[in-house]
């Protein structure tokens, strides 16, 4: 008889009930003047519960492409990505995504912004939309900013308001597109400071968290684990779990150290 096989991390996490999302051997090509052009191959990778799961790679190398698939946005050629008990087919209530360019509505509020991310859902009564709208402005650090334009907000504020649409729905999966490059060094710095906490905490519904970022002091800051990408076509070329403890020294040199083995990667 056979000895005892080792099982797979994946399938620990598997076998433990903690996976929240699943990237199951994605491929995608876009089409360019009719040709195939081939942006993701063979792309695996798993997010278990209260996770922050960080993707980087060169520059177009299909990190953002690889979050609109997870997020239902963009349909892969062939694979599936899966989100708690069932199959990603298109946009969900369940999966939010916050972008780079906070994209907020200029005509409406901070509070009329995030009750814009809930318009769809049919659900909820309009009284508990805005207790939600109001809540995941509190909680993003905009309490007493509800009826303020985005005109009048700073870059770190508007992100705020992006970050509370996308948790005003109760997600359980949040995905982040670069969502610190826009803003200057020290509001990003005292934001990123917040995020982990922030989402990763029993005041919300996320269970993980998956944030595309070439930053790799940033992501050795936040993330639980890193998949690295190579260049296009993106294939996973490493996969690093940040066994760091937090709060994070990024003077030590043990987080030099994690910031040298994924630039290795990347290199
Ligand atoms: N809708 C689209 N149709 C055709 N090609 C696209 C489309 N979106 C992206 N691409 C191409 O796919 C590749 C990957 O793009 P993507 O934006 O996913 O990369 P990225 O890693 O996020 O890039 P960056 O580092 O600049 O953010 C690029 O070559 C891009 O030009
Ligand atoms: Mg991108």
């Amino acid at each position: 008889m056979k000895g005892k096989t080792a099982l797979s991390e994946r399938q620990v996490e598997v076998a433990a009930g903690t996976v929240v999302v699943t990237v199951d051997h994605v491929n995608l090509d876009y089409h360019k003047e009719k040709e195939p052009l081939p942006v993701l191959t063979d792309v695996s990778l798993t997010a278990v519960k209260d996770q922050l799961v960080a993707i980087t790679g060169p520059s177009g190398c299909g990190k953002s492409t690889l979050l609109r698939i997870i997020s239902g946005l963009v349909k892969p050629t062939s694979g599936r990505v899966r989100v708690l008990d069932s199959e990603v087919k298109g946009p969900r209530d369940d999966i939010s995504i916050v972008f780079q360019n906070f994209v907020l509505l200029p005509w409406r509020t901070a509070l009329e912004n995030v009750l814009f991310g809930l318009s769809s859902r049919k659900d909820l009564t309009d009284e508990q939309k805005n207790r939600k709208a109001e809540s995941a402005l509190e909680i993003a650090g905009l309490q007493g900013f509800e009826s303020v334009y985005p005109g009048e907000l700073s870059g770190g504020m508007k992100q705020r308001v992006g970050v509370a649409r996308a948790l005003a729905g109760d997600p359980r999966v949040m995905l982040l597109d670069e969502p610190f490059s826009s803003l200057d060094d020290l509001t990003a710095e005292r934001l990123r400071r917040e995020m982990h906490t922030l989402l990763i905490s029993p005041q919300t519904s996320v269970q993980s968290v998956i944030l595309v970022s070439h930053n790799v002091e940033e992501i050795i800051e936040l993330a639980d684990k890193v998949i690295v990408l190579s260049s296009r076509p993106a294939h996973v070329v490493g996969e690093l779990k940040v066994d760091l403890p937090r709060p994070r020294n990024k003077k030590s040199d043990e987080f030099f150290q994690w910031v040298d083995r994924v630039y290795s990667l990347l290199s």
